[in-house]
């Protein structure tokens, strides 16, 4: 366990299309728009980006296409410090997202196109065991095909790695799944999926935490927006505040701000509510600009926020 260091990330990068709307609009309806931006996303390649500004030793395993988006992809990594274990591919597009923020509260609606992340095998994960089973922490979502995620947390499992599996978007997982994870970090909305419980607040993210302790998880963080987070174990479950971010201006990525903050104070021997909070720190300044990467705090920025 000693000599491992640092983090594994399996996961996507499209790039993010986002419009500013006043509201959605109906099908068959063409409406204005407030604002346009393109930036990087991607949920595993934003957990990526964000560890690797808040100082972390950052593996990020993918798939892309040999085009536009791909070299975003690259310059995004580049200037975060993180390590790209990347398969290009000639012959497919990078991925894309359509982001919907409404732009008065903040709040998102996302499509997305992984692309040639689709293309993500467990044969491509075992094909990073090396740089897998090194890290500390290694940490996936479900954007890419569902067998790539489990392998990947296979290889972490069998190193000594804490493995992190933050289920978004929600599938349906097997207990094989779940009980690979020391840590499952799902939303309200995804902790309902996930478990049949209408998860509203903290009692009812208690109740869904209960059902995926039982089906083998060894904890579970629910992220509760500006509630902050539920932390349940077997011995200890208690809800960690949300941090004030002043003017919410964009709430995307605010998830993985969470997860890859939570994921770097792991990796530095953080105990788990110590890196809930530091992750909770992490999502609100997320929340406080626009963007996906673009809106990932630096270190500085969290422990300002942290003292
Ligand atoms: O979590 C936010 C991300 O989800 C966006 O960057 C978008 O690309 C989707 O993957």
């Amino acid at each position: 366990m000693s000599q491992l260091s640092g983090i594994a990330i399996l996961g996507v990068f499209v790039a993010d299309t986002t419009y500013r709307t006043p509201r959605m609009p109906a099908w068959g309806e063409t409406m204005l728009g407030a604002g346009f931006t393109l930036g990087p996303g991607g949920k595993g390649s934003n957990q990526a980006v964000a560890a690797g500004r808040l100082g972390a030793e950052v593996r990020f395993v993918s798939r892309l296409g040999a085009d536009a988006f791909g070299e975003m992809a690259q310059g995004v990594w580049r200037e975060a410090g993180v390590t790209p274990c990347i398969e290009t591919v000639a012959d497919e597009a990078t991925g894309a997202a359509c982001i919907l923020v409404d732009d008065a509260r903040g709040e998102n609606a996302i499509i997305i196109c992984p692309g040639a992340a689709a293309g993500i095998t467990p044969g491509l994960v075992e094909a990073r065991s090396d740089d897998i089973a090194r890290s500390r922490v290694v940490m996936t979502q479900l954007e890419q095909p569902l067998d790539a995620a489990r392998r990947f947390l296979e290889i972490g499992r069998e190193a000594g790695a804490v493995t992190i599996l933050n289920p978004a978007p929600a599938a349906e997982l097997d207990d094989a799944m779940i009980g690979l994870c020391d840590y499952i970090t799902p939303n309200e909305t995804e902790a309902g999926m996930l478990t049949g419980v209408a998860v509203s607040g903290a009692e009812s993210a208690r109740e869904a935490a209960e059902v995926l302790l039982r089906r083998g998880a060894k904890a579970v963080i629910v992220t509760l927006g500006e509630g902050g987070a539920l932390y349940q174990d077997a011995e200890a479950s208690l809800v960690v505040p949300a941090f004030d971010p002043g003017r919410v201006v964009e709430t995307t990525g605010a998830g993985d701000a969470f997860n890859g903050a939570f994921a770097t104070a792991l990796a530095e021997g953080m105990d788990p509510i110590e890196a809930v909070r530091f992750g909770c720190a992490a999502a609100a300044v997320s929340v406080s600009r626009a963007g996906a990467a673009a809106s990932m705090p630096t270190r500085g920025e969290l422990d300002s926020l942290l003292t």
